[in-house]
């Protein structure tokens, strides 16, 4: 590798340590093919010299071969050569390039620069101290630009390059670089940006990269590298209040208990009183350690803390400085931006992780959506691939946390598909909804065993699910009977019944059967806290809804029948002629026909309803559940 300092040939050991001890910036370059970037990255990366020797003789090489820029050297060619050789095999979704110079280290996130690529960008800005937005002179301020510097904001990069490029090809204008500040910093006024550093260059040509340039003697500010070198980062970081969310409890024998994490804000030192939230216990920082005792640690390090006290605290806390500890709640205010092609449905629940704690969350409200282009706030139901929203979300329980704003680590999240573990979401908390915090758990002293138990029975609910007309409701109706006629103590909720009443207000899209099925979920576990043995028949399509009324129910309480009947049976069937009003495009959404149903996989009984009467049918399910015992009373 051919790099300027000499120390690597004399003295490798000193040249490791300088590298070592140099600091890094994190950036993210934003902008098109078109506007240079790829030019711009190349010639970084040529002009800081981290380039293999044997991969420049062969840019050389390609650069005349291709004759792009004729004799001269095509940067893109080098980038773009690189993200070739990573995309072979698995897809990334951001190319990182590392590249070091005398002063610094620096880590830069390429992503591609069209909206259908919002995700990677949101991606490659989530870890960026500063962004560098290039616009190409000729063309000004594009709607990219501002959607870029939109999500630039979002993310909360607070430092802006202005990279005004191709400065080459309108005669190192003063003026139309004037002209092309003026209208960004318009535009940016309403955007959280801090600090705009204007720098206009020619990426191609070299005009103010590293050098100096001498075609405009009118710009006296830094060249791109003097200040992607100098610029100030991550102070913030050690001045805020301590923060550090507990990896991993270390116990390595019975004297010694450790906590381990990554020092997310601030400082610690020994003695310093701690608070660690959400249970706001509090106990002093007995010794602070990597491998020995430190003096003290800052942010960025990864240390282990010992305490003063036997306290209770394990992974998922977070270790606060006593004095202004994290926050917590369990229902915010926040900005989601939606990366799965799924879209997001309010009311499904999804794993939220936020630092080390991960807990289950649903949008219960999404107030609108932001057009990316040109920030106007629009109605939505539900947010697709790319889209960003404005979500009110609830969590199972509470987490601690700070604003967004305030730290990133603290208050940012990502959201998980719970059946695929897909990430399908990052996002931004702004703040806490009092609402949540006056509300508490009233305890009961009669329990939903003690209910159920004085009737004799165990409370569970059964879940019949199935296409339309595959005879959901005829065996549940059956299975009823015969418990009823056992003495035992049942409620039937059927789709059709209950959208007359409590679910009037709801149709047949995606985001209003998730809502129909969380409703009646709710309603069940209410029902089951009565005594009750429940029957649900509804068609319940998606396998996460389904999943969200099984993790209402204790293990073993939730019992799913499949009533499986194919496609063509059941439009055989056509009980209320709905199926062929649905072929002629009278009725949208219909299961099976312009929505899909998602079977279960593993439900506790599968019912084929082609081989087996309604009658054998429930006989069955009655027998299965006197055989789980969830017939027989006082069951602990
Ligand atoms: S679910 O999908 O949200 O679970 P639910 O069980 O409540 O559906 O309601 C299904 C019943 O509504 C069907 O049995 C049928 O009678 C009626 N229905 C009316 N429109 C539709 C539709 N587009 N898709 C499915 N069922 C419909």
């Amino acid at each position: 590798m051919a790099h300027i300092s000499d120390l690597i040939a004399t003295d490798i050991a000193a040249y490791l340590k300088q590298h070592e001890t140099k600091s890094l910036l994190r950036f993210i370059t934003c902008g098109s093919v078109d506007d240079g970037k790829s030019t711009l990255i190349g010639r970084l990366l040529y002009d800081s010299k981290m380039i293999f020797e044997d991969q420049l003789a062969a840019l050389e090489a390609d650069s005349k071969k291709m004759g792009t820029q004729g004799q001269n050297i095509d940067f893109a060619l080098l980038v773009d050569g690189l993200a070739a050789e990573r995309e072979q095999g698995i897809t990334i979704d951001v190319a990182y390039r590392f590249f070091s110079t005398e002063k610094r280290k620096f880590i830069v996130a390429d992503t591609p620069g069209h909206e259908q690529y919002t995700r990677n960008m949101i991606t490659g800005a989530s870890t960026a101290d500063l962004a560098v937005i290039l616009i190409d002179a000729r063309r000004g301020v594009l709607t990219q630009t501002r959607r870029h510097s939109y999500l630039v904001s979002l993310i909360g990069i607070k430092q802006v390059v202005l990279a005004i490029n191709k400065m080459d090809l309108v005669n190192y204008s003063h003026e139309v670089f004037d002209r092309i500040l003026g209208d960004y910093t318009a535009f940016a006024a309403q955007l959280a940006i801090e600090r705009i550093i204007p720098i206009p260059i020619s990426a191609l040509v070299g005009d103010n990269i590293t050098e100096p340039s001498g075609n405009m003697p009118w710009y006296h500010g830094p060249t791109l590298m003097a200040h992607l070198e100098t610029v100030e980062i991550a102070r913030m970081a050690r001045e805020a209040p301590f923060r550090m969310p507990v990896q991993w409890v270390n116990r390595p024998n019975l004297d010694f208990r450790g906590f381990s994490g990554l020092v997310s804000s601030g400082t610690v030192y020994p003695g310093d009183p701690i608070k660690v939230m959400p249970s706001a216990r509090m106990s002093r920082v007995a010794r602070v350690m990597i491998d020995g005792d430190l003096p003290y640690a800052t942010a960025g390090q990864s240390i282990t803390i010992s305490l003063e006290d036997e306290i209770d605290c394990s992974r998922g806390d977070v270790m606060c400085g006593a004095e202004n500890p994290a926050e917590v709640s369990d229902q915010f205010e926040t900005t989601i931006v939606w990366m799965n092609d799924t879209p997001m449905l309010p009311g499904r629940s999804y794993l939220l992780k936020l630092g080390t704690q991960t807990v289950t969350a649903s949008v219960t409200t999404l107030k609108h959506k932001v057009n990316v282009n040109t920030l106007e706030q629009m109605a939505a139901r539900q947010l697709e691939l790319n889209e960003i929203g404005l979500c009110n979300i609830s969590l199972d329980r509470p987490v601690a946390f700070d604003a967004y704003a305030e730290n990133r680590d603290m208050g940012g999240f990502i959201l998980i598909d719970r059946l695929s573990n897909e990430t399908v979401a990052a996002g931004m908390i702004h703040f806490a909804l009092r609402r949540a915090q006056n509300i508490h758990w009233q305890a009961v002293d009669v329990s939903r065993t003690s209910r159920a138990g004085q009737k004799g029975q165990r409370a569970c609910v059964l879940w019949f699910t199935g296409l339309s007309g595959a005879g959901k409701s005829t065996v549940a109706n059956l299975v009823e009977k015969r418990l009823f006629a056992l003495g035992k103590h049942t409620t039937m909720l059927d789709g059709d019944n209950v959208r007359h009443g409590l679910n009037r207000d709801l149709g047949f899209t995606d985001t209003d059967r998730v809502e129909n099925i969380r409703r009646v979920g709710e309603v069940a576990r209410l029902m089951a806290d009565a005594g009750l043995i429940v029957l649900v028949s509804f068609i319940s399509p998606f396998r996460s809804e389904r999943q969200m009324a099984r993790d209402l129910m204790p293990a073993g309480e939730f019992f799913e029948v499949f009533v499986d009947a194919p496609l063509a049976v059941v439009e055989s069937r056509d009980p209320k002629g709905l199926y062929k009003k649905a072929r002629r495009g009278e009725i949208k959404h219909f299961t099976g026909i312009s929505s899909p149903y998602e079977p279960p996989e593993n439900p506790e009984l599968h019912i084929d309803t082609t081989r087996l009467s309604p009658e054998a049918a429930a006989e069955l399910i009655v027998a299965q559940l006197s055989a789980r015992g969830l017939l027989q009373g006082d069951v602990a």
